[in-house]
């Protein structure tokens, strides 16, 4: 039996890709190979280079005039790598700080640009995001860096800002669970690991015009422009998430694509907010309502004894990674695209029982 995997990433992915990929393991199309040991430069590995990245493009419904990149380091290295590229001097980033992830995009991008904080959440311990009008960008400013999804707070971005400023989005946390109002991004990146695909990849959005004015006096890894010259193939790639997320990302288009996964998402996340919101105070979630994540559902109980019974209780019921991040404690159950919601479903009776059998009389 499966686990109830809600672990904040990497995290669940479809049961069918796995078995897909057991299936072919050992010898790839024929080749005698697995995808594994093949050459990047191969027309077979090629081929699956190409259909994932024209999938990327065609599930994220991305325009013509942005470039698909793929990209290793994770989403830790695009913290650096927008500021050292889309900065030149005298040109600044501003960041709209949401929480830890919006926080540790600012401090990685300060070494190598003039960054601010255009917005912080910390005053309301980053239970809220930016109302209209909030952000405060200045002339210099190039781009707005934003987080769609802060995972470790639980709580996304409803609607992004508009001060005319190109924004730079942050979407690891909800990458493709929802459309992308594109008018308004120079570039969006995200780690694979929580929607899409096993660790080892970033994926990147960026606009072709962005890319023209980037730096070029770069190494050649650190520049995008290498990258999409390049068809993300100037080095060797890291092929085996490449080749899982083709496979996820053609299920998410058999299945309706963004809107789909958003529809999907949004049920999942209301499930397990409904059974905190009537639990007369037993869970609570810190977050604003309107601004609660769909991918992350923290929430607390009445005190560390209860919470780590709860953990236990659900551990031993097959339900994992319900902990909560180690800088904020409490639990955290996290819904990603290949969550069923069957899952959703077991972590919500036992939250019903365990808060009926525990709450104080
Ligand atoms: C919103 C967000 N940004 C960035 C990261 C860092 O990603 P990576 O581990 O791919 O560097 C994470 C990781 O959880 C994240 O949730």
């Amino acid at each position: 039996m499966r686990a109830h995997n809600f672990g904040a990433g990497p995290c669940t992915l479809p049961v069918e890709v796995l078995e897909e990929a057991r299936a072919e393991f050992l010898d790839f199309g024929g080749t005698g190979m697995s995808i594994l040991e093949m050459s990047h430069r191969s027309p077979e590995y090629e081929r699956v280079h190409t259909e994932a990245m024209a999938l990327a493009r065609e599930v994220g419904e991305a325009p013509d005039d942005f470039e698909v990149l793929f990209v290793q380091g994770g989403a830790t290295l695009q913290f650096a790598l927008v500021a050292l590229n889309l900065l030149h001097p005298g040109e600044r980033g501003g960041y709209v700080v949401s929480g830890s992830w919006g926080a540790r995009a600012l401090e990685d991008a300060s070494p190598h640009g003039d960054v601010y904080a255009a917005w912080s959440g910390q005053p309301s311990n980053y239970t809220t995001m930016p109302a209209a009008g909030e952000v405060e960008v200045d002339g210099a400013t190039r781009y707005l860096h934003v987080t769609s999804n802060e995972t470790i707070g639980g709580i996304r971005m409803v609607d992004f800002p508009r001060t005319g400023i190109p924004l730079v989005g942050d979407m690891s946390s909800d990458y493709l669970s929802r459309p992308i109002d594109w008018d308004l991004f120079d570039l969006i990146y995200g780690g694979v690991q929580k929607n899409l695909a096993p660790a080892g990849l970033a994926v990147v959005y960026v606009r072709r015009r962005a890319l023209d004015r980037a730096r070029s006096d770069l190494g050649s890894y650190l520049r995008y422009s290498w990258h999409a010259e390049s068809n993300s193939l100037g080095n060797t790639p890291p092929m085996f998430p490449i080749y899982l997320m083709g496979k996820v990302l053609a299920r998410m288009q058999a299945a309706g694509g963004v809107k789909a996964l958003e529809k999907h998402a949004a049920e999942k996340a209301g499930r397990l907010y409904q059974i905190i919101d009537d639990s007369e105070g037993f869970y609570r979630n810190p977050v604003h309502p309107l601004v609660r994540s769909h991918m992350n559902v923290v929430f607390r109980l009445p005190d560390a004894s209860l919470e780590s019974l709860f953990l236990k209780e659900a551990e031993a019921r097959r339900m994992i990674g319900l902990k909560g991040h180690r800088s904020v404690g409490g639990c955290r159950a996290s819904l990603y695209a290949a969550l069923p919601m069957e899952s959703v479903e077991v972590l919500a009776e036992f939250m019903g029982e365990f808060a009926r059998n525990h709450r104080a009389l």
